[in-house]
């Protein structure tokens, strides 16, 4: 419970023994702050200051003692300051984001999406040697559901790791299903808190749209610390694909909200002298939906990301360079993309996908707009690149350059944006665009434009 002078910790005493925040006849409790002192003793001890008294508690195994010791730090905001999520985050943007995923409701969206569920339940139980008497990291356990799964696959032991609030239902799920023994729930971000050991494999849900916003993946990436060395990552790798499209009605719809702008005398007010940030605004605007795939004007470009070999840092910038040769004459009007996710594992490899060709998840796909459509013929080469860079809103800027290589064609009334890297030739057609989770976490299904821009912050260094 949160006081204003800090934390109340209690202690609990249920059928299955001493933890904190669940039902049970209370058998210590004490205020903690960050003034509190505390230290370990011995293995599974620890020993707290209050005033003049101080008090040992002992536990009965390291897991009680770790998920007691991981909730103490929390409540000492220890680790907060200096961990490499607090170093990368806005405060008001992992607040919002823990508030969202600490909803049931959030949690029930995503266990609902049958493929996403369906495909990670066929991947950990066809896999089953390789959860057989291991341990296992569940990163982001949200609502437990991959760590039962992984016991249902014959793990040992799992350590479910949640953030958000959403972490105490967890916990109840798990003494429900009688699985207090196997699953550990450990309140608190994978960057801040202690395991009592390292694992086997880890599985985790870290994927965003565009399958990096959130910056989740890179929680996915520091949680290897705690990967033995012949570990497993459950997803592997993941593919982006993208591909440039075709659509005017999309495009029009955009220039149609945007000239509510041009009008001259809306109540007696002249509106245009806005008129053309309200197109820049709309056009930078990602769109999350879905399409029919012969919009698409190209054959895909791919770009992996094997989570066993990257470092978190390597997601800080991702530049993705493209060449498509155009299969058919037409206005290019934007970019699609979408992405799979791999689990390798010893028995078989399990795709998890979000192509337009596969039935539609909560991912659904994303397009983005280029402000003046480029003409293309067919067999001609579009080329250029598509630059994410992270930012402090557990999101990316993005950068799309391209350019029709026989013609050179460029866009006409996009807001040159200098060139941030000294890469980008001026003749490039440029989108700068960054992704706020603010209007995401409110998609309604098949809804439009559910992502933002802000321009002038993307021309900020990311970090
Ligand atoms: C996409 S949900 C997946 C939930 C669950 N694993 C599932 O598959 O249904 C991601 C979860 O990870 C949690 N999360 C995100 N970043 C985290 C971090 N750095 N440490 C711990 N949990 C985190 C979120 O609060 C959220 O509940």
């Amino acid at each position: 419970d949160t006081v204003p002078c800090g934390t109340v910790g209690k202690l609990l005493q249920t059928g299955t023994g001493l933890r904190s925040g669940a039902d049970g006849v209370c058998v210590f409790k004490c205020l903690v702050n960050k003034d509190t002192e505390y230290c370990r003793v011995g293995k599974e001890s620890v020993l707290i200051t209050l005033g003049y008294n101080s008090a040992l508690l002992q536990f009965r195994s390291h897991s009680e003692y770790s998920t007691f010791s991981n909730a103490l730090k929390n409540c000492r905001n220890q680790h907060k300051e200096h961990s490499v999520f607090s170093q990368r985050t806005e405060e008001s943007s992992a607040a919002q984001y823990f508030q969202f995923y600490g909803c049931l409701s959030q949690q029930q969206n995503m266990m609902q999406d049958f493929v996403r569920t369906a495909t990670y339940h066929r991947a950990i139980l066809q896999n089953h040697i390789d959860f057989k008497d291991k341990v296992v990291l569940d990163v982001g356990c949200g609502s437990g559901i991959l760590s039962f799964f992984a016991v249902q696959a014959g793990a040992r032991k799992v350590y479910a790791v949640e953030a958000s609030s959403v972490a105490k239902y967890a916990e109840i799920l798990v003494q429900s299903n009688n699985l207090s023994d196997k699953i550990s729930v450990l309140s608190g971000k994978i960057e801040e808190i202690s395991l009592p050991e390292n694992v086997d494999v880890i599985v985790s849900e870290p994927m965003g749209y565009m399958l990096f916003n959130e910056r989740m993946l890179e929680s996915y990436l520091h949680s290897k610390k705690w990967l033995k060395s012949n570990g497993m990552m459950f997803p592997t790798f993941s593919d982006i694909h993208l591909a440039p499209f075709s659509d005017e009605q999309l495009y029009m719809e955009h220039y149609s909200r945007a000239n509510f702008w041009y009008q001259q005398c809306f109540y007696g007010v002249n509106l245009s002298s806005l008129r053309n940030a309200a197109v820049d605004e709309y056009f930078r605007q990602p769109i999350v939906d879905t399409f029919d795939i012969r919009i698409l004007m190209a054959r895909t470009v791919k770009y992996t990301v094997n989570f066993t070999e990257a470092a978190e840092e390597d997601l800080y910038r991702v530049e993705i360079p493209f060449v498509f040769q155009v299969m058919q004459s037409g206005l290019i009007h934007g970019l699609a993309f979408w992405f799979d996710v791999a689990f390798v594992g010893s028995l078989v490899t399990v795709w998890l996908s979000t192509a337009p060709t596969e039935p539609l998840t909560h991912w659904y796909q994303v397009r983005c707009l280029l402000q003046t459509p480029l003409f293309a013929k067919e067999g001609e080469t579009l080329s250029g690149k598509v630059l994410f860079v992270a930012n402090k809103r557990q999101s990316y800027d993005i950068q799309i350059v391209a350019v029709v290589e026989e013609t050179g064609f460029k866009s006409g009334n996009v807001p040159f944006v200098p060139d941030l890297l000294g890469l980008i030739p001026p003749c490039y057609m440029i989108l700068t665009i960054n992704i706020t989770l603010q209007t995401w976490q409110h998609q309604k299904p098949c809804s439009c434009v559910v992502i933002s821009v802000r321009a002038n912050e993307a021309m900020l260094p990311a970090m």
